[in-house]
C-alpha cells in the first residue's frame, strides 16, 4: 500500500490529514486536457467545492476521484491508497452525478434501498426500511418510497440520487451539480441541508458546480478551475479578498475592472497608469513588475458616492439605478474609467437620499480597496 506523500502545493498542506488527492493528475481525451497535472489535497471531513464554467474539467477531476476515469498521467489518492487502477465499486465513494442515473422499473425506496441490498452482510430488511425512510426524511422526501421514478419532478428526482448516495454513508460523498434541477428556493433549502447533513455525518463532500453563490455559501475551500487547471484554492474569504489574479475576482462575486500598466510599485502599493493616462493607486495583489500589463479590480461595496468633491474622489454621472431593498445598485459612468457598478448600503442612503439617474456624484474608494491583478 503506498501512502499519500510529498507535497501538495496547491493546497498548502502536506499528505497529513488528507482522505484524498490529486497529483499531477492529467486526463486527456484525444486532444483535449480535460485536466492539466492537477495536484490537489483533500482534507478529511472538508465540504470542498470546485468552481469553473462549463467544460473546464470538473466532472472529469470528480470522474477520476470515483474511478469513472483513469487519469492518462500523474495519479488519484483515496484514504491513503493510490486508487489509479481501483474500479468505482471498490472504492468508499459515492457520487450523486450531473444527469442523475435512477432505475427507471423501481420505486423510489428500492433506488435508495439499492446500494444497501448489495450490502455483505446485507442489513435486516426492517433496518434497511428504517435507513431509508431516514434518507427520505433529509431530502425532504418522507412519505414518497412507494412512489414510480417517472412519477417524479426532475427536482424530486435528483432529490432521490441525493438520497440514494447518503444512505450508503461513503467516505466522500462526490456530488456533480446535485441541485441543478430545483427552484431557487428549494435550491436555497436544500444547501442548508446538505450542509448540515454533511457536519452531522462528518463526511467529506466534494461537491462540482458552476453557481459561484453555491459555493461561497456552502464550502470550507472552493477549487477554482479553468481549462483543465486550478487555478486558486481558498476559503470563500479569501478568494474574495484575495484572488491571485483577474480570472479568480471575475469569477467570485462581482467587481469592477479597469486595464493599465503598473507603472511603480513602493511596497504592498502600486500605481497603474490607464490608456487614457489617467493615474490610479491600489494594493498590489500579486507580484507583478513595473510595465506589465495589469487589471484594477474594485468591488462594488467599496466603492462610496457622495454630492460633494472630495480630494481623490473622481467625478461620475448616474446612468442608471436599481433599488434592491438592503442596498442599492447604482450604474455610474465616469469619462475616463467606463461604467462603475456601485452598491451602497441603505444606511448610507439615508439622510440625503439617493441619486437619480442623470445626476453628477463623486465616486471615491480607499487605495487598499482597489487591487492590482495580474490578466492572466
Ligand atoms: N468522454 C469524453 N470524451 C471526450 N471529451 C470529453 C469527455 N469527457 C469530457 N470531455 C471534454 O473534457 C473537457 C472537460 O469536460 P468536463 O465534463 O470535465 O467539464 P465540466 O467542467 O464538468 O463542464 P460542465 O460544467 O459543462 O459540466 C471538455 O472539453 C469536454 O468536452
Ligand atoms: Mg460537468
Amino acid at each position: 500500500m503506498q501512502r499519500i506523500t510529498g507535497s501538495f502545493e496547491t493546497s498548502g498542506r502536506d499528505g497529513e490529514g488528507l482522505i484524498a488527492a490529486f497529483r499531477a493528475a492529467t486526463k486527456r481525451f484525444g486532444d483535449v486536457v480535460a485536466a492539466d497535472a492537477l495536484t490537489l489535497g483533500i482534507v478529511r471531513g472538508e465540504f470542498l467545492s470546485f468552481l469553473g464554467p462549463s467544460g473546464c474539467g470538473k466532472t472529469t477531476a470528480l470522474r477520476m476521484l470515483a474511478g469513472f476515469e483513469t487519469p492518462t498521467s500523474g495519479e488519484v489518492f483515496l484514504d491513503g491508497e493510490e486508487v489509479s487502477a481501483v474500479p468505482p465499486y471498490r472504492r468508499p465513494v459515492n457520487m450523486v452525478f450531473q444527469h442523475y442515473a435512477l432505475f427507471p422499473h423501481l420505486t423510489v425506496a428500492q433506488n435508495i434501498a439499492y446500494g444497501l441490498w448489495q450490502r455483505r452482510p446485507r442489513p435486516e430488511r426492517a433496518e434497511i426500511a428504517r435507513q431509508v425512510d431516514r434518507a427520505l426524511a433529509m431530502v425532504r422526501l418522507s412519505g414518497f418510497g412507494p412512489r414510480r421514478i417517472w412519477e417524479m419532478s426532475g427536482g424530486q428526482q435528483q432529490r432521490v440520487a441525493l438520497a440514494r448516495a447518503i444512505v450508503n454513508e461513503p467516505k466522500i460523498l462526490l456530488l456533480d451539480e446535485p441541485l441543478a434541477a430545483l427552484d431557487r428556493k428549494l435550491r436555497r433549502e436544500m444547501q442548508i441541508e446538505l450542509q448540515t447533513l454533511q457536519r452531522e455525518l462528518g463526511i467529506t463532500f466534494v461537491l462540482v458546480t458552476h453557481d459561484q453563490e453555491e459555493a461561497l455559501s456552502m464550502s470550507d475551500r472552493i477549487c477554482i478551475m479553468r481549462g483543465g487547471r486550478i487555478v486558486q484554492i481558498g476559503a470563500p474569504a479569501d478568494l474574495y479578498d484575495r484572488p491571485h489574479n483577474r480570472y479568480v475576482a471575475d469569477f467570485v462575486g462581482k467587481s469592477n475592472f479597469v486595464d493599465g500598466v503598473l507603472r511603480e510599485v513602493s511596497g504592498a502599493l502600486g500605481r497603474i497608469e490607464t490608456a487614457q493616462g489617467l493615474g490610479l493607486g491600489g494594493r498590489m495583489g500579486g507580484p507583478v513588475a513595473p510595465g506589465a500589463r495589469v487589471t484594477l479590480s474594485i468591488r462594488p461595496e467599496q466603492i462610496g458616492l457622495a454630492r460633494a468633491a472630495q480630494p481623490g474622489a473622481e467625478p461620475v454621472s448616474v446612468v442608471n439605478r436599481i433599488f434592491l431593498g438592503e442596498h442599492t445598485e447604482y450604474l455610474v459612468r465616469h469619462a475616463q474609467l467606463g461604467d462603475l457598478l456601485v452598491l451602497v448600503p441603505r444606511q448610507a442612503e439615508a439622510g440625503a437620499g439617493g441619486f437619480a439617474p442623470g445626476e453628477s456624484a463623486f465616486a471615491s474608494w480607499h487605495p487598499d480597496a482597489a487591487l492590482i491583478l495580474p490578466q492572466d
